[in-house]
């Protein structure tokens, strides 16, 4: 198969590391030939490709394919639909777009060229764990799923992290906080394996452990239209971090903590144990297993690997497009609900969301102090 000629839009921490497994061969079907910031300085190390100033050259070059899109998240939306109308593939990065008004206008551009590829960078739906965890849900073996709860703290970011752009933990030029961002990868499993719940409520600190303007504390609670309730919390302001996601079914229960999933798995039916018994306070026999899985960290690689055989061969994506629009709407949708002091139904107004936040970008008086960072190990920061 020919290699698919990809470009890079905007080279900081994640354009920049997309760049180096591709030019070290390691996304089969991906040959990267060009690549554009608004930033010169983070073009010199890439003399053997295409450089490009501005998105539009790039776009319209002749030298791609597709792009990837890994600008800040408002220009997902427009760089997406300006990409597609020039024939181009789309992977964009997470989240599709910075709120659900724009991801469905980028959706509605994509379902207007159905010829094209457009997937988004979630790289967690490669992992084995979450594989793994989704395999045994869909193959039953929990019984009717009746409550999630994940805690989802270790997310830490200094104040050095939030202080080294400019757009970053704005409403204006992000639109939100660890919902919109690191946690999104988080929101986007959760709307991956559970489906999209039927209202959230959802309790946000805004510049709770930062001096930032946006949300960075949240605790939201969940409930999907066959019953199933959850809760999720998340922060960039603790450490130690946990990450225990927990799933009850009727025949069990799963929890992933610690690079270990264990399953304890109930002999019978919980709730039809609970109509049946005799005794009032006997509980169904269960046992634990661990449940094996390949420890293969998460694999931005496998994404566009994924998209490049999406585009010669028609494969279904691992994560399509148009799914991202489940992860944005949580976001949002959890913190209208701690804005408003009130319970959201999903789905959700897509344009009462863009008001309030409209709202919250007009009304802001944060001023914004920005310093550049040292140099870091950028991988670092992925998490699980
Ligand atoms: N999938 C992941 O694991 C992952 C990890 C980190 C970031 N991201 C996402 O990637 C995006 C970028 O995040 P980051 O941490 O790399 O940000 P960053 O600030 O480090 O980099 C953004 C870069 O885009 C450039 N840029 C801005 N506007 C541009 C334009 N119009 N044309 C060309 N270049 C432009 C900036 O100069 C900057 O270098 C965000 O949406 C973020 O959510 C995804």
């Amino acid at each position: 198969m020919q290699p698919v000629r990809v470009g890079i839009i905007g080279m900081g921490n994640i354009g920049r590391h997309h760049a180096g497994y591709l030019l070290a061969r390691q996304a089969p079907g991906v040959e990267l030939t060009a690549v554009c910031s608004s930033n010169p300085s983070k073009l010199e190390s890439y003399k053997n490709l295409r450089a490009y100033s501005r998105p539009e050259l790039l776009i319209s070059s002749g030298e791609v394919e597709a792009v990837i899109i890994a600008t800040p998240h408002y220009q997902h939306t427009t760089l997406g639909i300006a990409a597609l109308e020039a024939g181009l593939h789309i992977m964009v990065e997470k989240p599709i777009s910075a709120h659900k008004a724009d991801a469905e206008r980028l959706i509605s551009a994509a379902r207007a060229h159905p010829k094209q590829v457009f997937g988004a960078m979630f790289q967690l739906r490669s992992e084995p764990r979450y594989l793994r965890i989704r395999q045994l849900m869909k193959s039953g073996e929990l019984g009717r799923i009746t409550r999630m709860n994940w805690i989802n703290t270790d997310w830490f970011r200094t104040d050095a992290y939030y202080s080294s752009g400019g757009w970053r933990a704005t409403w204006k030029g992000e639109g939100g906080g660890v919902l919109l961002n690191q946690a999104l990868h988080n929101l986007d499993t959760v709307h991956w394996l559970f489906g999209q719940p039927a209202r959230v409520r959802a309790f946000c600190k805004l510049g709770g452990s930062h001096n930032i303007e946006v949300e960075d504390e949240v605790t939201a609670y969940m409930e999907w239209p066959d019953g199933c309730t959850g809760v999720f919390i998340t922060t960039t302001g603790e450490a130690p971090g946990t990450n225990r996601l927990e799933i009850t079914g009727t025949r069990g229960r799963l929890v992933l903590e610690n690079d270990r999933i264990s399953f304890l798995r109930n002999e019978s039916d919980m709730l039809e144990f609970s109509r049946t018994s005799k005794s009032g306070f006997a509980k169904p026999e269960f046992w634990t297993a661990d449940i094996p899985f390949s420890n293969t960290p998460a694999q931005h690689a496998s994404i566009m690997q994924n998209f490049a055989e999406a585009i010669r061969d028609g494969k279904p994506l691992i994560a399509p497009g148009e799914d991202g629009v489940g992860s944005v709407e949580l976001a949002n949708g959890m913190l209208l609900s701690a804005l408003d002091d009130t319970t959201v139904s999903l789905p959700m107004d897509s344009s009462v969301y863009e008001q309030r936040l409209q709202r919250l970008i007009a009304e802001s008086k944060h001023q914004k102090t920005v310093v550049e960072i040292q140099s870091d190990d950028f991988s670092k920061s992925f998490r699980r």
